[in-house]
């Protein structure tokens, strides 16, 4: 789909302010302050991160060059220091903040948790020292699939802490995708759990770490597992080893290993638009700035905040707001092990009454799940603690975003819609809360350092307001990915080809208003947004033809009203095709399929059946043609050039 020039059809008029009693108290005041931030970076950009990352990373040594483009598009940044993450995360806040809580972790059963700085980093230092005492070395892979529990942030930065790279899988992934993500990786240890819980359900981790290790992943020596759920799991002797006995006679003392600056803190698999999920490389000390800056400007974190960010550690938000920003800057924040509903649509903000929050950070579809249980629901909850609420992920409807601010901030709390990817490690668009007046559905104004633009397919900049075009960033920023793990290409192809090396291009398509306010317009490859989580449409279509009855398939999203898109799939089988479209028993199979080879978020909600897919003449697939019938939209693309017009109505569900 060529994106450029279509014209916006979203005019949203509404202009909040910043409140001045949370300017007056904010890091950044004003807009006049904002501009000198800006004009500085705009003026020097190296030297602008330079001096942030002089003043904000505590070095072991310092750095002597900035920015080395010599391998464009291949960036390095602070090239010649040595840090340790973990070091900045922890050991430097045992000065002042020894017995300051660090994380208050709730779990869905209500059992609360809370761990100070300083026990923070004792643990931290035990399970390092276990790490080593089981053969891990500086730059080995250690695959992460575990609850939202406070071991999960210890075994992140334990790595981080001896220079082993993370790379953490979502627990709700299946077996197979772990498999996958592990051989790719080519990870040497696997840490576990028994089991999670989440809506009231043990999610089966260690089972499902089985099945991975039985089928493949020879490059695995031990597996280290947690005891949360407590039920009985077979262990594998010389390979399982628990926790609680790794970490049992070690020192508590572990002294960091300093790394280069570019050495790589971790790998995250994400979707993309070809079958298999690419693992982003992000590095140290750029990855570690970008957190940090944005914890300070644009959730304007202050030493009395209580700090919660709702996303899971397995995707990249739970990365830099919860296991990295909050830490680094020394904040308490609290962790919740499961879902929103248990016991009832209150629970979140239950959570805020009870733990006192004050910056709350969530998701579109979390916001517009909520708000369909009714204004009654938070209506109960003292919330008057809260003063900034954020969300990601997806971009944010008006209405819900109304909602948030009129029912959960009370017409007090700035909200800041921020805009960024697996790939740029931190936000880079996003409403700097004391200075930036808000618009419902905008994520703003770029952050100063941050040269972010939207251009027509020639890469001109798009500068007659609300055209859309692609979404692209015009020079490096020091939280950046480094490259696709094992894939040069792929980073090369995906984020840099299409403007000749010259560009970031993030994959979405956006507009600027008259204010010159971003606005994001969606994906422009094949990748679905569902409950903001990313899946890519070929992902889905490849675990359908790996099933023996499916010959071709093609997924496409459907609009809707909570998760911002559902998973549609249109199916060619082999043989012939059900009466009348219709096999429950096949589609309830395939759904299943579908689950065991990606996971539950992957699921297709409908399933229809055609004895063809609708093709053009060349053999592409008319996927804008399925996303309309999808969404149950009049059809408005020419369709004269498909083979047979009559597996239209099949795709209807009308033969
Ligand atoms: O399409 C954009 C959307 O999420 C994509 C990145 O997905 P992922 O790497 O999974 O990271 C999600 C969490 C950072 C983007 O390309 N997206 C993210 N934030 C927003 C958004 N779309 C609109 N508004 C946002 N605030």
């Amino acid at each position: 789909m060529a994106p450029a020039n279509i014209e916006s059809i979203l005019h949203e008029q509404r202009l909040f302010q910043p409140a001045p009693a949370f300017a007056a108290r904010a890091r950044i005041k004003s807009m006049r302050e904002l501009q000198a931030l800006q004009q500085q970076a705009a003026q020097d950009h190296e030297k602008f991160w330079a001096d942030r990352a002089r003043e904000q990373i505590s070095w072991h040594k310092p750095f002597t060059k900035i920015l080395d483009s010599s391998k464009a598009p291949h960036y390095r940044w602070f090239d010649d220091g040595l840090l340790n993450v973990s070091y900045n995360c922890l050991d430097r806040n045992l000065k002042d903040k020894a017995h300051k809580t660090a994380i208050i972790f709730e779990g869905e059963q209500g059992d609360v948790r809370r761990v100070t700085y300083a026990e923070l980093h004792r643990e931290v230092c035990r399970f390092a020292n276990a790490l080593k005492a089981n053969g891990i070395k500086k730059g080995d892979r250690v695959v992460i699939y575990m609850p939202m529990v406070p071991e999960m942030v210890i075994a992140m930065q334990a790595c981080a802490r001896i220079g082993a790279i993370h790379s953490v899988v979502f627990g709700g992934f299946s077996a197979q995708s772990l498999q996958d993500r592990i051989e790719d990786a080519g990870a040497k240890m696997l840490i576990t759990a028994d089991g999670g819980t989440r809506g009231g359900k043990i999610i089966e981790l260690k089972l499902a770490a089985d099945q991975a290790l039985a089928k493949g992943c020879s490059t695995i020596e031990s597996v280290i597992v947690l005891k949360r759920s407590g039920q009985t799991i077979p262990m594998q002797n010389g390979r399982d080893v628990w926790w609680d006995d790794v970490v049992k006679n070690v020192s508590d003392q572990c002294e960091p290993v300093w790394v280069e600056s570019e050495h790589p803190l971790f790998l995250l698999y994400t979707s993309g638009s070809t079958g298999k999920p690419k693992g982003v490389q992000h590095s140290s000390a750029g990855y570690l700035l970008g957190t940090i800056v944005t914890m300070q400007w644009v959730f304007d974190i202050h030493d009395d905040d209580i700090f919660w960010c709702t996303a899971d550690v397995g995707w990249v938000t739970g990365h830099s707001y919860v296991t990295y920003g909050p830490l680094a800057v020394g904040a308490t924040m609290v962790m919740y092990e499961g879902a929103p509903t248990i016991p009832d649509g209150g629970r979140f903000w239950d959570i805020c009454q009870r733990h006192k929050i004050t910056i709350f950070y969530t998701a579109p579809t979390a916001i517009r799940g909520l708000m369909k249980l009714g204004d009654d629901i938070p209506a109960k909850y003292d919330l008057s603690k809260l003063r900034l609420l954020g969300t990601v992920g997806e971009p944010i409807n008006p209405e819900a975003w109304m909602w948030y601010h009129t029912h959960i901030g009370h017409e007090r709390c700035p909200i800041t819609d921020t805009w960024w990817q697996t790939e740029t490690g931190a936000h880079l668009i996003a409403p700097i809360p004391g200075a930036v007046a808000t618009k419902p559905g905008s994520c703003t104004l770029p952050l100063p350092g941050i040269a972010a633009d939207v251009v027509d397919e020639e890469g001109n900049s798009i500068t007659a307001p609300n055209q859309g075009g692609y979404l692209v960033i015009k020079k490096p920023w020091p939280f950046m990915l480094r490259t696709i793990w094992g894939d040069e290409q792929r980073y090369l192809d995906t984020y840099w080809k299409k403007f000749n090396n010259k560009y970031y291009v993030a994959g979405d398509t956006a507009h600027k208003d008259e204010d010159g306010y971003f606005w994001i317009m969606g994906r422009a490859d094949d990748v679905l947004k569902v409950s903001g989580h990313r899946l890519g449409t070929m992902e889905i279509e490849s675990a359908l033809v790996a099933h023996p009855r499916v010959a071709e398939a093609a997924v496409v999203g459907k609009p809707d009203e909570v998760k911002g898109e559902a998973v549609f799939a249109y199916v060619v089988l082999r043989g012939a095709r059900p009466a009348g479209g219709v096999d429950e028993a096949l589609t309830k199979e395939l759904r299943a399929w579908v689950t065991e080879q990606i996971g539950p978020i992957a699921r297709p909600d409908d399933i229809r059946y055609a004895d063809n897919l609708p093709k053009t003449r060349s053999g592409k697939i008319m996927r804008r043609l399925l996303r309309s019938i999808a969404a149950g939209e009049a059809i408005t693309q020419d369709t004269s050039t498909l083979e047979n017009e009559a597996i239209l109505l099949q795709l209807r569900g009308k033969a």
